[in-house]
């Protein structure tokens, strides 16, 4: 792991415990005379990590940049694995085979992005952190429902990389998320067109079959959906 990464995770982590300590402060802002040592305590730790934090900004240089830039593509990287679990555990739940056909197509690309992601937060010295499972039990649902939910998902993935758009230069990077923004844009295009067909259907979807993903992407730290 690069030092610029490790030193935005501490940063991170910091702002972290800052957090938790005013939490804990209000929480315990009840009992003031109960527990005057413990929330000086408090005090003191939230003061000193916010303190910390803004001081380890100071010491990043040029590698705030690069932790930025994993930090963005780990969020990419959410938003692609919701979509590879959604559109598979759709597939593999749904009758219609028109619908079945199209999510296994959608969500073999969103396949393709993670790998790309994955790829490059490896290169910058980062580690993919893909979303975890609790996110992807679902209760059932109509079809209706089903595809706002992808039309949703696709939205928020083209918002994100017009945003790295805006802000990345490396060819590498905008390379990447032109690919990947098109590929979304499609999606979104084909998503319509099935939307406007299915809207009226009150069809609904029970998850009962589980979707595992293919051993060759990292779901190393992810749980599969299981139940
Ligand atoms: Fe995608
Ligand atoms: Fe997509």
């Amino acid at each position: 792991m690069k030092k610029d990464i490790v030193l935005g995770e501490i940063k991170d982590l910091l702002e972290a415990l800052a957090e938790k300590a005013d939490k804990a402060k209000d929480l315990l802002g009840g009992d003031k005379l109960k527990d005057p040592d413990l929330l000086d305590l408090l005090g003191k730790i939230g003061s000193r990590a916010k303190d910390d934090s803004v001081r380890m900004g100071d010491f990043q240089g040029e590698g705030i940049a690069t932790y930025d830039v994993v930090k963005f593509l780990n969020t990419m990287l959410k938003v692609e694995y919701q979509g590879i679990f959604d559109y598979n555990l759709h597939a593999e739940n749904i009758h219609d085979e028109y619908l079945r056909e199209r999510f296994r197509k959608f969500g073999a690309t969103e396949i393709e992005h993670a790998r790309m992601l994955c790829q490059l937060i490896r290169k910058l010295g980062g580690t993919p952190k893909p979303s975890s499972g609790h996110l992807r039990r679902q209760t059932p649902t109509t079809i209706k429902e089903m595809i706002e939910r992808h039309l949703e998902g696709e939205k928020k993935a083209i918002e994100l990389c017009e945003k790295g758009l805006n802000v990345f230069t490396s060819p590498e990077l905008t390379w990447a998320l032109g690919t990947i923004r098109l590929d979304e844009i499609d999606h979104s295009r084909e998503l319509n067109a099935i939307y406007d067909q299915y809207r009226l259907s009150t069809d609904i979807v029970e998850i009962n079959k589980k979707y595992v993903p293919p051993k060759d992407i990292d779901f190393d730290s992810d749980e599969p959906w299981v139940e």
